[in-house]
């Protein structure tokens, strides 16, 4: 991902929430290519801030609370959230003013994907001149996620569409410009969209996260990323010959993308998931047995890895390190549990 983005002028944001984790998101950052890291939270950038000093919170953020936290944070790095009603504008000038600070905004805009977002067009440009107008608020620019576009598996559908996506986001971009407002940031972007969108002139930054670990669902879009993750259970029941029941479950990993995937078991298929329960159907002749581990691949890796405390980290069989997922909020419980 880095390699693709050093051949353009569009940078790499990557998205932290996909892992949460410090020690890949810095790996991530020393690849280079990067302008700084996406976040889906406050909490998310309260622990990003510790490594990185440029932060995009690709979110609306409208709590008294939460604004405060946000501006707290602009005392000590550069941080901009997404922004696309009045209510949250006002919500982050009134805490950027009582912390003496400057936040900066993106004004969101819906490309299509029908959650968060103003229209493009006059509405976008409305809260941005009101963005630009209001006390501790700096108008950085547009942001507009094409999250519908990500799993479109035809590569020329999504090409298309996405183009035609990003057009909503870049003429909106000179629209700010021309009315003698700025608007150096055009964020955007995901691991299913990231060659498209960041090869479109005027987008500035990709906000992909997923690509560092991957997960099945991403797996099947044709993306040139490997899975680097996976579940590890015990095989607790054969009570079949084409039947064993490993010990993880929807505890475990998710199934909002399909059912996770057997690594290393030709034959081997997860027919169902219970609490605690992973049960996989297998060939007759398969030679697996109780106490055997599996590597089950999830199917979507954001919220399969925030049901976890930690990473072991391995290479060729060892367990070389183990890598707290920090960014999952409670930082001050977790650190004391780990300690
Ligand atoms: C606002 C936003 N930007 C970017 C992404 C892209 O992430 P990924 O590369 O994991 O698809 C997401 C994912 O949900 C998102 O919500």
């Amino acid at each position: 991902m880095a390699a693709f983005f050093a051949q353009g002028p569009c940078r790499l944001r990557p998205h932290f929430k996909a892992h949460k984790t410090p020690e890949i998101a810095r790996r991530q950052l020393a690849a280079g290519s990067c302008t700084g890291l996406t976040c889906a939270t406050v909490g998310e950038a309260e622990v990003a801030a510790a490594f990185c000093d440029d932060l995009l919170i690709a979110n609306e953020v409208v709590t008294a609370a939460k604004c405060a936290r946000v501006s707290a944070l602009a005392a000590h790095v550069h941080v901009t959230a997404a922004v696309d009603s009045l209510a949250g504008l006002d919500a982050l000038s009134s805490a950027a003013r009582a912390a003496g600070t400057r936040v900066g905004v993106l004004v969101d805009l819906n490309v299509g994907q029908g959650r968060c977002g103003v229209e493009p067009g006059e509405a976008a440009l409305t809260l941005a001149t009101r963005a630009a107008q209001s006390e501790g608020i700096e108008l950085r620019g547009v942001m507009g996620y094409e999250g519908h576009l990500q799993p479109v598996r035809d590569r020329a559908e999504r090409e298309s569409r996405t183009r035609e996506a990003m057009q909503w986001l870049v003429r909106t971009a000179a629209l700010i410009r021309n009315s003698g407002l700025p608007c150096p940031v055009v964020s955007a972007g995901g691991t299913g969209t990231y060659d498209i969108s960041g090869r479109v002139e005027g987008i500035t930054e990709i906000q992909a996260g997923s690509y560092a670990l991957m997960d099945t669902d991403y797996g099947s879009v044709g993306v040139p990323f490997e899975p680097a993750f996976w579940v590890l259970g015990t095989v607790v029941s054969r009570p079949t010959r084409d039947r064993c029941v490993a010990d993880c479950g929807h505890k475990s990993m998710t199934k909002d993308h399909g059912y996770p995937a057997v690594r290393g078991i030709p034959g081997a298929v997860v027919t169902s998931l219970n609490d605690e329960h992973a049960t996989i159907s297998l060939p007759p002749e398969s030679t697996v047995k109780i106490g055997d581990l599996v590597e089950l691949l999830p199917s979507h890796v954001d919220p399969t890895i925030n049901l976890h405390d930690v990473f072991y980290v391995v290479e060729r069989d060892e367990v070389v390190d183990i890598w707290p997922i920090a960014g999952r909020g409670y930082p001050d419980q977790r650190a004391a549990i780990l300690s």
